[in-house]
């Protein structure tokens, strides 16, 4: 195994970033340095440009991790008299009908089970029988399971029926392309630590400008007002309140070996490599996963818990733990599961060395039978 004084982080985040990045968070950044308000301006560029859209939209940055993006997106896009609807199919699609609730936003669910797509004919009838609906928002990829929203088609529908569509791609950005001529958003959301491989502590929202330039004022936070947020970037090249420096340095250099490794393409290639091989190991031990491989985004795998009683999912952590693996619980309501990552600072070598591990500790655990849990068999592909 490699020798490494961290894990190798086989989960949706934090995940494994490079030495490099790593050792630009070495130096303190005053807030007014020039040296530092490029690197904001360079980084708020560079992911306009990531997306495509630096015609047409901002990009605005906050502090925390990327729930704090979310809300802060939903809070400043929303007014406090419009209604939205949610498409939810996982934890994070509740999260957002969650977020909502607390600003106090009227909102209506559109459900499907965690292992089913958002359903974009239903999504279809509700905005034709729903006039009232005037914002829809969908997570890309739903990281509970690993699964692959039809978003071009969620977009379509959604630009069609003339709503504003807002997108939380925080597992997905910088590795699945949302390109715009095809997937047409007025925002879009995503944190530093996921595809991107920075560190965490910020996200960020690519925003249509002409929408953001509309919402001065709806904003329930004051320290979550994107409205605001943007204007003092753009008036002084500085964030509202104390920026997270190290981090800022940090994404700079994480986009500079995003940059260099060949972008979107080159990301997306070395993930779905990471997933091929893991998904194929995973089923060779005899494990079952999840999701059927069309509706697998190459992000993160659920596995279906084995039904040997030997089978502790603590246990299996902690042995994979000391062999220098962390992977993940799952997130499921309704199967028992637990889920391994395929994306951070990695390649296909580490998911074998994970996959040789997983194999010693379940002959440590004397674990045969890798078939799922009873009930849960039904659910799997
Ligand atoms: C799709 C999606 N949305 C939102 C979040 C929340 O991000 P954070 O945990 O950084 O707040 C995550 C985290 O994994 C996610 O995968």
């Amino acid at each position: 195994m490699t020798e490494r004084q961290d894990p190798w982080l086989l989960t949706p985040g934090p995940l494994t970033t490079s030495a490099e990045t790593k050792e630009a968070m070495l130096r303190d950044y005053g807030s007014r340095d020039s040296a530092f308000v490029e690197m904001n301006s360079r980084i708020r560029g560079r992911l306009l440009k990531i997306a495509r859209v630096a015609n047409s939209h901002v990009c605005v940055p906050v502090q925390g991790s990327g729930t704090f993006a979310v809300e802060a997106t939903l809070g400043t896009l929303i007014p406090k008299n419009q209604k939205t609807l949610v498409l939810i199919n996982g934890a994070y699609g509740s999260r957002i009908a969650k977020i909502l609730d607390y600003l106090g936003r009227a909102h209506e669910c559109l459900e499907t089970p965690e292992h089913v797509p958002v359903n974009v004919e239903a999504l279809a009838a509700k905005l034709s029988e729903s006039s009232d609906i005037k914002y829809v928002v969908a997570v890309h990829c739903e990281t509970t399971a690993g699964i692959l929203n039809p978003i071009e088609e969620i977009a379509r529908t959604v630009a069609d029926r003339g709503r504003y569509l807002l997108i939380d791609a925080m597992s997905s950005f910088g590795a699945i392309d949302l390109a715009p001529e095809r997937v047409p958003y007025d925002a879009v959301i995503a944190s530093a630590n996921k595809c991107l491989e920075g560190v965490p502590g910020m996200g960020f929202a690519i925003i249509r400008e002409s929408l953001l330039a509309t919402c001065k004022g709806n904003a329930h936070s004051l320290s979550l007002d994107l409205y605001d947020q943007w204007q003092a970037l753009e008036s002084n090249g500085q964030w509202r309140f104390t920026p997270p420096t190290h981090v800022i340095a940090a994404f700079d250099q994480a986009l500079d070996e995003f940059e260099d490794a060949g972008g979107i393409a080159g990301r997306y290639s070395r993930y779905q490599s990471n997933c091929s091989t893991l998904l194929a190991g995973l089923r060779a031990i005899g494990f079952q996963t999840l999701l059927p491989d069309a509706l697998q985004a190459p992000i993160i795998v659920t596995i279906l818990t084995p039904g040997d009683p030997n089978f502790e999912f603590g246990e299996f952590y902690d042995r994979l733990n000391d062999k220098g693996f962390s992977v993940y619980p799952g997130k499921l309501t309704k199967v028992e599961s637990f889920r391994i990552g395929c994306i951070g600072k990695l390649d296909s070598q580490v998911i074998k060395e994970a996959l040789a591990a997983i194999e010693t500790v379940l002959t440590d655990m004397g674990i045969t039978n890798l078939n799922p849990l009873e009930g849960n068999a039904a659910i799997a592909s």
